[in-house]
This record gives C-alpha cells, structure tokens and sequence, in this order.
C-alpha cells in the first residue's frame, strides 16, 4: 500500500506537522510526505495550451509530482485551516490538476489513466471561525481529480488553546482523544 500525504502547512514545526508525525508510522506500507508549501511549483495561469497538446507550459517538476499521486492507492490532503480553508499553497498546487481535468474531459485523451484510490482530509485549526466545511467541501472536489473519494476526515480544533507542540503536557484525558481519532484514522486506511 501506497500512501501520498500532501501537506500544505507552511509551519516547519507547527501543528498540522506535529500530528502527522503522529499519524504515519501507525500507517501500513509506504508513505510519501509533499510539502507543497517548500516546493517550487506554480500555480496553472490557464493558458489552455493543454487544451490542444499533451503537455503543459510550465516547466517544472509538477509531472513527476502527478505521476506519483497517480501510483498511490491514498492520498491524504493535509492542512491548517486558513479562514475555513485549505491552505493558498495547496490551492496554488492543486490548480495544476487542471491539466488532469483537461486531458479526461476536454481533449478526451484516450490514454488517459487514473487508477481508483482512497482520500483522506487532516485540518488542524484555532481561530475563532470553527467552520471546518468549506476545507472539506473543496477538498472532496479535488480528490475527484485523482479519482479518489474522500473516506475520512480528522480535524484537530483548538491549536490555540492545546497546541500539539506541548502534547507530552496535555492531561491524560486528552491524550487519549487525540490517540482515539488517529486510531480511529488510520485504521480505516488500513483497511486497504
Ligand atoms: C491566515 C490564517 C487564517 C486562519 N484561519 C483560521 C480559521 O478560519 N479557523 C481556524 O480555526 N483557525 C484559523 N487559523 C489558525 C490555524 O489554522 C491554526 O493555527 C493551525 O493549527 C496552524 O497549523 P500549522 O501550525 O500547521 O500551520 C488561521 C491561521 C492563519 C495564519
């Protein structure tokens, strides 16, 4: 099994990284970690060259990217809520699944191959805006691009009060709700 986390927090040391150090060695098989923040990937400007040809006219490693998603049997999308929403980063990112929409729908590529996957959605949040639904919503439209549905959520809401850098202070109690809903995650993608 094949899992390929992308990960748009730009915080080195921040929550959404903390918790997903948590949650990958509970994962079977391999794992890939994107950050998409450190890479040196632009956003699709919709020049629509993919409309007509195979390729894309930014000349960057986004195709090697591409390629591993579509070998992976997981994706996992990977966040801190940035006003509801995913981070800009990974929108920046994903815009260049446009290529993938462009080659399946437009130009009807008859070597057009995206095998079925799962997907899966981690936010971390601690602002004063708690609604976690628009994330979700776009995440579930994305993953459509990798012809992965969206098969659990885990959100972590109060990095304000709790932040995941003073986890080993945290009461007992909450400790084992936060062991709890990473069991609980990554059991289902090892149900794989
Ligand atoms: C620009 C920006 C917007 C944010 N918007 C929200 C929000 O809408 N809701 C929320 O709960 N937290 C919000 N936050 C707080 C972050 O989601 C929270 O601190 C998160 O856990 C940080 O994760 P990280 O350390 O991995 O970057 C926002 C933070 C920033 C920088």
């Amino acid at each position: 099994m094949y899992t390929v986390i992308l990960n748009g927090s730009p915080r080195k040391n921040g929550d959404t990284i903390k918790l997903l150090n948590m949650i990958i060695p509970k994962i079977n098989g391999d794992c890939k970690i994107i950050n998409t923040f450190f890479l040196n990937v632009s956003p699709c400007i919709d020049c629509r060259k993919c409309h007509t040809s195979d390729s894309c006219s930014i000349n960057d490693n986004m195709p090697a990217f591409l390629e591993d998603l579509k070998s992976a049997d997981n994706i996992i999308i990977s966040s801190p809520l940035h006003y509801s929403m995913l981070s800009g980063n990974l929108l920046s990112f994903f815009s260049r699944f446009q290529y993938l929409f462009v080659s399946k729908n437009i130009r009807k590529d008859p070597n057009f191959d995206m095998k079925r996957k799962r997907g899966y959605l981690i936010l971390t949040g601690g602002g004063a805006t708690k609604d976690f639904s628009p994330a979700e919503k776009i995440s579930r439209l994305i993953l459509r691009e990798l012809n992965a549905s969206l098969d659990r959520v885990l959100k972590y809401t109060d990095t304000d009060k709790f932040p995941l850098k003073d986890f080993d202070y945290f009461e007992e109690e909450k400790k084992l709700f936060i062991y709890n809903e990473i069991e609980k995650f990554t059991s289902k993608i090892n149900t794989l």
